[in-house]
């Protein structure tokens, strides 16, 4: 991939990449970053597992068939029917799928999944690689204990998205990928963690010898605040920290 897609003055994947905005001092070398405030609704997704699911195992799988990777890390592409820790933890393997070949019709990972929707890979049209986005997330609040329900504590994912056009990247996840409802043709589907809900959307499970339609999905995250910032690169710091002394910016 090229650096232009993330930082600001080098060539990205369409070419030499835009022009630098003025003051190029301050610009060059910078990237734009996205932060959402998202609300986990942890006792509820809990609850909607057991409601689908008879057995631990059948819950963990739904929780998978949901997000697309096992929470070892493990894709279902390559881990259809049970976890596989090995897999998840190698990162020689765990990102080495594609969707066209290996699984066309979402039987292993839902077409409307959170990873296939947010890296639709070799099924997306035009450039995948001119709508990747680099991802830093931390967890906030208190754990809520296995078995515990729902105790109204806020708790939840401060999501950082950093990439070169807010726009081309993030913007365009957002209304494309996680909220459009005919995304791949689902006719009625948002992505399962981070779309947004209303208890009239659905979730469609590739089955054989018939789908699975879990109607009326509940939102599992609220968003709870964002905001967009500019990160500037070292060289405009130390511009920045020198204003007092009344440098001019470059032309
Ligand atoms: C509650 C919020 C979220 C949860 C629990 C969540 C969870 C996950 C998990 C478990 C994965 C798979 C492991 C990984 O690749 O890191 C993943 C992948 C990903 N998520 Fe999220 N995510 C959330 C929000 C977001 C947001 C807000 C964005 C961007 C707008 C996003 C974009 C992505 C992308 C691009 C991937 C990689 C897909 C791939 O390359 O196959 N996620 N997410």
């Amino acid at each position: 991939m090229k650096a232009g897609e993330f930082i600001l003055g080098y060539p990205d994947e369409s070419g030499p990449g835009p022009a630098l905005p003025k003051p190029k001092v301050l610009s060059r070398n910078g990237s734009f970053m996205a932060y959402r405030r998202l609300e986990e609704h942890v006792g509820k997704f809990r609850d909607f597992l057991r409601a689908h699911g008879e057995t631990p195992e059948e819950q963990e799988l739904v929780a998978a068939k949901l997000m697309g990777r096992w929470r070892s890390g493990a894709p279902l592409v390559l881990a259809p029917e049970k976890d596989d820790p090995a897999l998840g933890a190698d990162p020689q393997r765990n990102n080495n799928f594609n969707y066209k070949e290996q699984d066309p019709q979402g039987y292993a990972m839902p077409l409307g999944c959170h990873c296939r929707r947010m890296n639709p890979r070799d099924t997306t049209q035009g450039n995948i690689n001119r709508r990747r986005m680099i991802r830093r997330g931390a967890t906030y609040g208190p754990q809520l204990p296995e078995g515990k329900p729902d105790d109204g504590i806020e708790r939840g994912i401060a999501a950082f998205v950093i990439c070169a056009s807010l726009i081309r990247q993030f913007e365009f996840a957002q209304n494309v990928w996680i909220n459009d409802k005919n995304f791949h043709e689902l006719g009625n589907e948002r992505d399962p963690i981070i779309g947004n809900q209303d208890g009239t959307l659905e979730y469609k499970i590739p089955k054989r010898p018939i789908r699975k339609v879990i109607k009326g999905l509940p939102s599992f995250t609220t968003v709870r605040g964002g905001a967009y910032f500019f990160l500037p690169g070292l060289k405009a710091l130390r511009w920045l920290a020198s204003l007092g002394d009344k440098k001019q910016p470059e032309k």
